[in-house]
Parts: C-alpha cells; structure tokens; sequence
C-alpha cells in the first residue's frame, strides 16, 4: 500500500513541487544520490575506487518529452565518459532512454545510444541501459539489439518481477549480451510483473542461475541476502569463480554488506547516482523500504 502511494507519487510533478519547497528538503537526497554536480560524482567515484569498488554512474534524469533536451543529456553523458576517462578511469554511466529521448522518437534515442557505446568503447568503458516501467521495455530491448557496438561496451537491464523476463533473458544470453538482472522498481499491473516478492524472489534465483550458467559476465544486482547467498551458492556448486560475475549495489544502501562482499574476494560495483534530477529515483528508494519513509520525516523536521 505505502509501496504503491509512493511509486504513485514518483510520477507527479505536483507533490515533487511541495516536497522542494519544505525547509530541509534540500538535504534530503544525500543518502542516495552523491550530489548535484560531476565533481561531487568524481569525489565518490575516487573514494569506490580506494575502497576497492567498481563504479556505475548514472547522471540523474528521465521521461524527456522535447528532442533539445534528449540532446542535451546526451552531450551531458558524452562529457561525463571523457571526464572519466581523462581522470584515469575506465568510464562506466548508467542510463535511461526516456532521458535520451525514447518517449518522443525512438529512433533518436538508438541515435544518442549509438553515440554513447561508441565514446564509451573508445575509452574502454561501458554502458548500461537501465530498464524503465512496462511500457518502455519493449522499445528498450530493441534499442538495445538494433544498437551496432561491441558486447563488451553496452549491456542492458533485466527485471526478475515481470512475467516475460525469462524469455528475454534467453534471448539476451544467445545474442552475447551482458545482462545486470534486477527485482524491478516501478509500479506494474498484475499482467505483466508478479504481485508476489516470493515470485519475484524465485524468479531472479532462477534468472541468476541461467545467466552464471551461460559463460558470460553478468551483473547480479541486489540488497537482498537471500539472492546474494543463491547466487553464491550456485556459482560454488558450478565452479564459477568470483571473477566471472559481479554484484552491484545502489549507493548508501546496505553499505556494510557491500564491504563484506568485498571482503570475502567478491566484485562489487556501485550504482552512483547524481544530480538535480532526483526526485523520481529518490521516491523509488523510499518505495522499497518503508522504513525510509521515517528517515525522510525525520531530515524535514530536522531541517
Ligand atoms: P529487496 O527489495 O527485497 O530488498 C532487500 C533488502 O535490501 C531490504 O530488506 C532492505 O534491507 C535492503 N534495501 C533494499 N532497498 C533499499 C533501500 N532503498 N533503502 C534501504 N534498504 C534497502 N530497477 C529497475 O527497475 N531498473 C533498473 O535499471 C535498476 N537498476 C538497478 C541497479 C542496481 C545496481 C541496483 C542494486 C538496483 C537497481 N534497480 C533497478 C532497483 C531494483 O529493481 C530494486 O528495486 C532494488 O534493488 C531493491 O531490491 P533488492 O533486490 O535489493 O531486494
């Protein structure tokens, strides 16, 4: 219930307009997101990278309705990858095709995918495409297939909650792509994503299982122990070494199980959002665990 008023309030421009506007807002989005500027985002990229982290940076936006602006997050993006790369990084961004245009013109969007892959391939680095809500899936994966660069520079996002995962993944992992499977973040119907977290649970174990299987280097992206331990748990049983598979974590959330995840001689890569953007991405977190919604109080109050 809590889940489905806040990933409804994600949505609205109303309510993101009244949270801004409450004294303490401003300080809100720290737990999540590593601030509004690049040089914030390089700050907590260096820190990862001391601390032994791969990194995933996503520039903060989504839903773009005007070309000018799918534009311009492109050039956003392009500038980021260069930075990275001139910093001495291997240049890794997350992003989402609503923000490069994908609502308005698909083919403008593959357009700004293509750029991207290919500056990303000519640093050595990689893009992920994130997946968005139901209606967008589709048109992702297409993008994503139609899009002529290297396996080794562009991957995609799976969504263990939706019915046609399986399938997809099947596909994914007999073209050669990289897949980062997920639980899912958005708010779907019953007819296309599992009502149930233990449907949702049982079917990223098994998601997880078809990707280690498959010999490619796939993405395990979670919080959740139960997923980390099934996963582990497989990939001992079929000899897959800690270095054919990585785990991903969102930025401040279960910190102390990213470190021991390291600890243990796994590959942990961080999902570092930033940006003024952050009110749909900051809403999402606070969907998934109630709790949060305490923590979002309290920072109000507190001012
Ligand atoms: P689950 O929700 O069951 O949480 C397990 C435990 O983790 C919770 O009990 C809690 O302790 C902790 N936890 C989880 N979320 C928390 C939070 N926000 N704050 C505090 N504690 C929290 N989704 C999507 O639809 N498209 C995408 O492209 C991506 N991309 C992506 C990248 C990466 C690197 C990650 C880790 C996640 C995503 N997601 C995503 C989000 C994903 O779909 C999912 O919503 C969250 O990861 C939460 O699900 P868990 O697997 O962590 O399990």
């Amino acid at each position: 219930m809590l889940r489905a008023l806040l990933l409804y309030l994600s949505e609205r421009k109303t309510p993101r307009q009244l949270l801004l506007r409450l004294p303490g807002a401003r300080k809100l989005p720290q737990r999540f997101i590593a601030g509004v500027t690049l040089a914030d985002a390089l700050a907590t990229v260096i820190r990862l990278k001391d601390a032994g982290f791969g990194f995933t940076l996503d520039y903060l936006g989504e839903g773009v309705h005007e070309p000018a602006a799918a534009g311009a997050t492109c050039r956003s993006y392009l500038a980021i990858l260069d930075r990275l790369a001139h910093e001495g990084f291997r240049p890794n961004i997350s992003i989402k095709l609503t923000a490069l245009g994908l609502a308005l013109d698909e083919a403008l969007a593959r357009r700004h995918l293509e750029l991207l892959a290919e500056r990303a391939r000519r640093h050595h680095g990689f893009v992920r495409v994130d997946m968005e809500g139901s209606p967008y899936v589709e048109a992702t994966l297409r993008a994503f297939r139609e899009t002529d660069a290297s396996r080794e520079s562009l991957g995609v996002v799976i969504q263990s909650y939706l019915r046609r995962s399986a399938a997809d993944v099947e596909a994914l992992i007999a073209s050669g792509a990289r897949v980062r499977l997920v639980k899912g973040a958005y708010k779907e119907p019953a007819e296309v994503a599992f009502p149930n977290k233990k449907d949702v649970d049982a079917n990223f174990v098994r998601l997880a299982e078809k990707l280690l299987a498959s010999g490619g280097y796939h993405a395990i992206a979670t919080h959740d122990p139960a997923m980390i331990k099934a996963t582990q748990d497989f990939a001992r049983r079929q000899k897959i070494g800690p270095d054919r598979y990585e785990f991903q974590m969102l930025y401040g959330v279960r910190r102390h199980l990213q470190r021991e995840l390291l600890r243990q001689g796994y590959r942990v890569r961080i999902y570092v959002p930033y940006g003024e953007q952050w009110y749909p991405y900051f809403m999402r977190r606070l969907a998934e665990r109630p709790a949060n919604v305490l923590f979002l109080l309290r920072s109000l109050i507190r001012g």
